[in-house]
């Protein structure tokens, strides 16, 4: 069973509400868990829990369904989970069953999951607007409108079916775009061990080791503070730093060359997503700090454009800027740089943008356009600042000095009233601060 402590449950309870407040009376929110998936045959992958129901229900077990319905008289929170049963929890341990969904989850009312299919429909036929997020479970999906056939079936009866089925996400993802205290608590935590994890990588690495040593390190500090990466970590020496998505993290890191890494902790189903890239060896050469300065500089200017009332494009605009001069300086683009930037040629080197939303998924949910415009940033969002530049070996008209360099530095920013808060800039990134504590 999942432990949680009193203040959480208030959180969740918090959330609910909120949330039945705009769906109004006569709605009915469906929720189902993650499914439990199979990495092969009998082997399981580590179960991580729904994040839409999570954060509305601090529940971690499978094979659970929650279901909201505000103003329902025998109660608004209905959980369905998996009842007690002491022969499997020997096997797959503690279960929360009914009596724990409510004391424990603070749920209303409380069912055995393999009940639903006799419950649901009862519920269903009491509400005229389902909240439902279609699409992402198609199992559950067809559950779901196997449940309104079976009402209309019984139609002749005088049941009736819900008139209307609404995409749960646009309330609910709006409510997680701004992050409340106790979820910065959580992603403060995730970045501080994260931030600690990235140190450690860099105090041990020499040439000679392979990536998926420096891997081991993440690993070694997320577990032993109770976390889980957020996502593959991403260990790319020389070259391989030029591959965006390089999970292979086999080679052997070379003297001479950067090593680029992408690694986050989870912390109670909040993520840090953070990058560094460093001298293997510690100490850069002249024509990888050359470009590094150029990306850092790329950095600081994004995350200066991170305050209220700025745009969610604006930090994306300052770094393209700043990468394309860079470019132009290197001799890796020529041309104006406004043509540059205007004829998006800069995507030649720089071809991600420059962050995405952060919180229990690392690329988080909430839009990034309202009515077609860019999203105002606002207090409590929390997003990722993360520019490079990658220069594959041979690349056309570039100097070889330059080539198999590839940067890119990420950091977590919340906005806050007055600007921003980088939460974890405790993993050093300057070009003196790095090559300090690689040397101490
Ligand atoms: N680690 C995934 C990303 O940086 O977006
Ligand atoms: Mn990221
Ligand atoms: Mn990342």
């Amino acid at each position: 069973m999942n432990e949680l402590r009193v203040t959480d449950q208030k959180e969740f309870a918090r959330r609910r509400k909120q949330l039945m407040r705009m769906m109004g009376k006569g709605a009915l929110a469906i929720l189902p868990a993650a499914t439990i998936k199979f990495r092969n045959r009998d082997a399981e992958y580590p179960y991580r829990q729904d994040s839409d129901f999570y954060y509305l229900t601090g529940f971690a077990e499978a094979d659970s369904v929650a279901v909201l319905a505000p103003g329902r008289e025998h109660g608004e929170y209905i959980l369905f989970s998996q009842e007690r049963d002491r022969t499997i929890e020997t096997w797959t341990g503690r279960r929360a069953g009914q009596d724990g969904a409510i004391e424990y989850f603070g749920a209303d009312d409380a069912f055995p999951i393999n009940d639903i299919d006799d419950v649901l429909p009862g519920l269903l036929e009491q509400c005229d607007r389902v909240y439902y997020t279609m699409g992402c479970d198609p199992d559950f999906d067809g559950r779901v409108l196997g449940w309104v056939n079976h009402i209309r079936q019984h139609a002749r009866g005088g049941a009736r079916t819900p008139g209307e089925f609404i995409a749960l996400e646009h309330h609910l993802h709006d409510m997680r775009l701004y992050k409340s205290r106790a979820e910065i608590k959580c992603m403060e935590r995730a970045a501080e061990v994260s931030v600690a994890a990235h140190k450690r990588a860099m105090r041990v690495c020499k040439p000679g080791m392979r990536e998926y040593e420096l891997e081991a390190e993440y690993l070694h500090e997320f577990r032993c503070n109770e976390m889980q990466p957020a996502y593959t970590t991403i260990v790319g020496g020389g070259g391989n730093a030029c591959v965006l998505h390089y999970t292979a993290n086999s080679a052997k890191l070379r003297d001479d060359d950067l090593v680029l890494i992408d690694a986050g902790g989870e912390c109670d189903h909040y993520a840090a997503d953070i990058t560094r890239t460093f001298p293997v060896n510690g100490r850069f050469s002249a024509a990888q700090r050359e470009v590094y300065e150029i990306v850092l500089a790329a950095q600081m200017a994004a995350i200066d454009q991170v305050r209220p009332g700025n745009c969610w494009n604006d930090p994306h605009r300052a770094a393209v800027r700043v990468l394309t001069e860079g470019m132009v300086e290197l001799g890796l683009l020529k041309g104006a740089v406004d043509a540059l930037i205007e004829d998006e040629s800069y995507r030649r080197f720089y071809m991600h943008r420059t962050g995405h939303w952060l919180g229990m998924d690392v690329h988080d949910v909430g839009d990034y356009k309202v009515g077609g415009a860019w999203r105002q940033l606002e207090p409590g969002m929390v997003l990722t600042v993360e520019p490079g530049l990658y220069i594959p070996a041979k690349s056309k008209g570039v100097r070889k000095r330059y080539w198999d360099i590839g940067i890119r530095i990420e950091d977590d920013v919340l906005v806050t009233k007055d600007g921003c808060k980088v939460l974890t800039d405790g993993a050093p990134k300057t070009v003196a601060d790095i090559e300090a504590w690689m040397a101490g």
